[in-house]
């Protein structure tokens, strides 16, 4: 079965290294799964005033991330944490309150940088806003990815057998993830509780 998996980019720069990992990993992942990017350049700044009438770019910004089977987030660290374009679009994805757009959804974190540790600072801020929001996350394998720009090409092509292994190796472990979330959460199983009694 294939399954629709939307994934979000935390990098608004041109040359993101973070982009050219999107391209690697939708190049490498299984047929069974359908990869759409959910844009975040566009949306405001979040604000509370602005929530029950909100601009197009937000309104589709949590369509998508409902009509998606899973979320994958590819992104930078910065400053230690998770960049601001990428905060800001959970924060709207997250609310009104009781209309979190993430409840539930299977979601990979993967992230690149040019340091040593690979965005495993921002990963481990991610795992606990995740946690909050509900959405069951692929705990391993981790993907800390320190970018080395010769090992990709700019369509994603990627130049290293062992890189190459390993990223293909995340995205059918991602793959095998989605499919147990969402058997686990059909109508009638034990998964499947009131959306409502959490809050
Ligand atoms: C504001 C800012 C903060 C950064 N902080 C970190 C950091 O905490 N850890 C890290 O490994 N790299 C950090 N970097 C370097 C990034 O890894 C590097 O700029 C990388 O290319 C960002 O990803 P992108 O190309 O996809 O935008 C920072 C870069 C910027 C611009």
């Amino acid at each position: 079965m294939s399954h629709r998996i939307g994934y979000l980019v935390g990098s608004l720069s041109s040359d993101s290294i973070n982009r050219v990992l999107a391209k690697a990993l939708v190049r490498l992942a299984p047929e069974g799964l359908e990869l759409t990017e959910i844009p975040i350049r566009d949306l405001p700044l979040y604000n509370r005033d602005d929530e029950q009438n909100p601009v197009p770019a937000v309104s589709e910004l949590k369509q998508s991330i409902e009509g998606s089977d899973g979320l994958l987030f590819i992104s930078p660290e910065y400053n230690r944490s998770i960049p601001a374009p990428l905060k800001n679009a959970i924060d709207w994805g997250s609310r009104p309150w009781g209309q979190n757009s993430f409840a539930r959804k299977p979601t990979g974190i993967i992230g690149a940088s040019t340091g040593a540790i690979g965005t495993a600072v921002m990963q481990a801020s991610m795992r606990s806003v995740l946690s909050f929001l509900d959405a069951p996350q692929l705990n391993a394998p981790e993907a800390y990815i320190s970018f080395k720009p010769e090992v990709y090409g700019e369509n994603g092509e990627v130049k290293d057998a062992g890189t190459e292994k390993f990223l293909r190796h995340y995205m059918e472990e991602y793959e095998a993830f989605v499919e147990r979330v969402l058997s686990s959460t059909l109508p009638g199983h034990m998964g499947d509780s009131d959306p409502d009694s959490m809050h």
